[in-house]
């Protein structure tokens, strides 16, 4: 079969979608709808060239979410003000690569697989143009200002999905021409095809494969992807040291307890918030606090330590996971932390956004024994458990 290059249109706004961005750089289980969408193309043999039809002011999105595949992506184009244009603008790009076929899907379907991709391939064997689609459940009734006019047999009714797979030099030449004419405008490329006459193959789709349209559809993409989303736990440790020096308060869990001497260090040395930052970065896989934040970098001198325990559970919900408790004891002789733990688990459930009862915060003293117990200064120790989306390397 010759060459298949694939075409995915995210150049519209996603006005019906709400929210706040346009629904293909939505993140589901972390990942973006656009990325969703290229995941499932990507490792095809019989797809190779993929080019997205990009809105221009999302280049910055559109460069994150194509990130994880490199260079497998040909650069993207912009769209236009109506998806027909849209289509057109990346046809343009791909006919100097002169493939022989070519799927024409919606960044916005981001549940297509790989099953219903080869029946689409397979038909283009046999015919021009093949449609994938679904037939409609629903009794269908036709209604006017309110009034039911009829019910539509709905017999011989489909619903259209994508991708819709053509001959290309056909596509081509029918958006070129259709581009020409006023009032010639459709929501799919299989209606271009309807309208020069030419045979359209059908193919069953897959009603998973619905196009996220509404608020609700993003609620269902979210439900669908956690019943199917795998997640794996994983625990890490943190431990920090600070010494004291002359001062008359120290910071512990972000909060301010009055004391004769202050914590010595390059930030607020806030050792707990360190143990903890540490602790979630280790369940990471993802470094430590000094590679994130470099003491030699003077804009952490005096720091609120609580950037760092933010920046931590930003990465947690970046890999769509979720901090499941953590558990930090602090070791002192010195201030007396029991008084303090309500309003310090409140400050950690604000900062990592999780309910104070799955933060746990414990003190000890080293009974005189070494730096802690001579209160040359204070120790934490920290463990964390989060839940992320299983890695492949897993499956
Ligand atoms: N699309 C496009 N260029 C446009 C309009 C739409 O590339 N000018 C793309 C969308 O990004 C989407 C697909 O065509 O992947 C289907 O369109 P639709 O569901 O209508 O998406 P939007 O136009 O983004 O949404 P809305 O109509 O609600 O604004
Ligand atoms: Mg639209």
């Amino acid at each position: 079969m010759p060459e298949t290059a694939l075409l995915i249109v995210a150049a519209g706004r996603g006005h019906r979608a709400g929210g706040n961005g346009p629904k293909q750089y939505v993140k589901l289980a972390g990942k973006t709808v656009l990325a969703h969408t290229i995941s499932a193309f990507i490792d095809l043999p019989h797809v190779s060239k993929i080019i997205t039809v990009i809105h221009r002011d999302d280049e910055a999105l559109y460069r994150e979410a194509a990130r994880a595949f490199g260079d497998r992506l040909l650069p993207p184009v912009f769209g236009g003000d109506t998806r027909q244009q849209s289509v057109l603008h990346g046809l343009r790009a791909l006919a100097p690569l002169r493939p022989g076929f070519v799927l024409i899907h919606d960044a916005a379907r981001p549940f297509v697989d790989s099953t219903l991709i080869a029946r689409v391939v397979d038909g283009l064997a046999r015919h021009e143009a093949v449609l994938p689609a679904i037939s409609v459940t629903d009794t269908i009734k036709r209604v006017k200002d309110e009034l039911v006019e009829e019910t539509v047999d709905r017999a011989n009714l489909y619903a259209a999905q994508t991708p819709q797979g053509f001959a290309f030099p056909l596509i081509q030449e029918l958006h070129e021409r259709a581009a020409k004419e006023k009032d010639v405008q459709f929501t799919d490329d299989v209606s271009l095809a309807e309208w020069a006459g030419v045979r359209v193959q059908r193919v069953e789709g897959r009603a998973n494969n619905f196009k996220l349209t509404t608020p609700r559809d993003m609620e269902m993409a979210e439900l669908i992807l956690a019943a199917s989303q795998q997640m794996e736990t994983r625990t890490g440790s943190g431990f920090d040291v600070h010494p004291f020096e002359a001062g008359d308060a120290v910071t512990l869990c972000g909060i301010t307890i009055p004391f004769d001497q202050k914590l010595k260090g390059h930030s607020d040395a806030d050792v707990a918030i360190h143990a903890l930052t540490d602790a979630l970065y280790g369940a990471l896989g993802e470094g430590d606090i000094g590679h994130h934040f470099p003491p030699s970098d003077a804009q952490w001198k005096g720091a609120d330590s609580s950037v760092f325990l933010t920046h931590a559970t930003e990465l947690v919900a970046q890999r769509g996971g979720k901090i499941i408790n953590i558990d930090l004891t602090i070791i002192c002789e010195k201030p007396k932390i029991s008084p303090h733990q309500p309003e310090m688990r409140q400050k950690l459930s604000q900062i990592m956004k999780i309910d104070a009862h799955r933060i746990s915060i414990k003190a000890t003293t080293t009974e005189g024994l070494g730096f802690a117990g001579r209160g040359e200064g204070i120790a934490a120790q920290a463990v964390a458990t989060i839940s992320v989306p299983l890695e492949d390397d897993h499956v």
